[in-house]
């Protein structure tokens, strides 16, 4: 006998679709995919990052969700409905999916209310009221009725910004929109945009080439090489768990110490780490961000004794050192096999080349990769 309690009148709520979601997209140019088999879900509020190196396919996936540019497979779904697939194909104007590229060009002989209220439907006032929302949230409801060439161009990114939100899209879609401003005014950009954004509650996908940009503003990285995602995740984990050596390095510089599989392990001059699953004599390659080293000091000719955390100490011979503003870099040459390694330290510290030191790298940030 079922003896569960059912409850027929209030069933469980359904889960809140993806406002987009593409499944196996794929792309050809003659004869090459550029795009292959990328699947991903951007949820309401969200914003996502598509993050990869030039070429890797970033805007021709951009272009086909757009509805520019037609894939050659797979589907796009927003808020729930097939906009296209190999069969089906809704316009783009009719896909709830706003738009800002890089050249985001503004009508230059319309005003900044009129830039803003240009897709705009319903009444006159209802048409003001959005616009001028709008325009305060991006902070320029006093340059209402100013024209393109009078305003600034992170200004008129803000309108470009206002512009594809007013008619209220499911989906943004944002193609290295910020590439064209000034570095300095990068930031604050970024961060006034991301702001808007939320406020308006659309799913973003963002292709940016820089890594930065994307930690900075995504709450879910889709890191992209090749035509495909490589791995998707928040901006913590694609950082400190990266899936091989070239997603660790897309972020920062690495270090990598080379060794080889003996009985699930790796000997190297820092000691041995566990690889389980490889077979004996599999290559592979420690790495560690500079950030993650530990520099001490050399006690004539010894260095500190191993610890758990840290391994065994290895020594190097200072190279270069170098102050960059919030941190110094040092370069060591080892004395194990003369490679170079990289170590970031916080704030100043500069020593003389020649000076011998010890470095030890700390265990928990290290990846340890088959050598590829
Ligand atoms: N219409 C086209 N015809 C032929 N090849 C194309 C076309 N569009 C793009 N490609 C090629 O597809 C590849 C991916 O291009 P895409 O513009 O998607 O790269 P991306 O990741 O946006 O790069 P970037 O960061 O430089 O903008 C490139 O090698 C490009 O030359
Ligand atoms: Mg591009």
């Amino acid at each position: 006998m079922n003896t569960q309690v059912q409850d027929p009148v209030s069933p469980k709520p359904m889960p809140e679709p993806a406002r987009l979601e593409i499944r196996n997209l794929r792309r050809n140019f003659q004869g090459r995919e550029v795009v292959s088999d990328v699947s991903l879900k951007v949820m309401p509020g969200q914003v996502t990052c598509l993050l990869g190196p030039s070429g890797c396919g970033k805007s021709t996936t951009l272009r086909m969700i757009a509805g520019v540019d037609m894939q050659d497979s797979g589907e796009i779904y927003v808020d729930g409905a097939l906009v296209c697939d190999t069969v089906h194909r809704v316009p783009p104007e009719a896909r709830s999916i706003g738009l800002m590229f890089q050249d985001f060009a503004l009508f230059p002989h319309l005003s900044v209310a009129q830039n803003v209220g240009f897709g705009l439907s319903g009444t006159r006032g209802e048409k003001q009221a959005r616009i001028e929302d709008l325009l305060e949230k991006v902070g320029l409801l006093s340059a209402l009725k100013k024209f393109p060439h009078e305003l600034s161009g992170g200004e008129q990114q803000r309108v470009a910004l206002a512009r594809a939100l007013a008619p209220r899209p499911s989906v943004m879609l944002m193609d290295e929109p910020f590439s064209g401003l000034d570095e300095r005014l990068k930031d604050e950009i970024r961060d006034s945009t991301l702001e808007v954004l939320k406020a308006e509650g659309a799913a973003v996908l963002l292709v940016t080439h820089e890594p930065d940009e994307a930690m900075r503003m995504a709450d879910e990285i889709a890191l992209m090489r090749d035509g495909r995602i490589v791995q998707q995740g928040a901006p913590y984990n694609i950082y400190n768990a990266p899936v091989d050596k070239r997603s660790a390095a897309f972020f920062s510089d690495i270090n990598v110490i080379r060794g080889e599989v003996q009985g699930a392990l790796v000997s190297t001059a820092f000691g041995e780490f566990l690889c389980p699953g490889h077979a004996d004599g599999t290559p592979v390659d420690i790495v560690i961000r500079p950030q993650h080293l530990r520099i001490d000091f050399d006690r004539a000719g010894r260095g500190p004794n191993p610890t758990p955390q840290d391994g065994t100490p290895a020594r190097g011979i200072v190279e270069r050192s170098r102050f960059m503003g919030r941190e110094s870099l040092v370069e060591f040459r080892m004395d194990f096999d003369g490679s170079l390694l990289r170590a970031t330290v916080p704030s100043v510290f500069l020593p003389k080349v020649g000076t011998p030191l010890w470095l030890m790298l700390r265990r928990e940030r290290c990846f340890v990769f088959p050598a590829l």
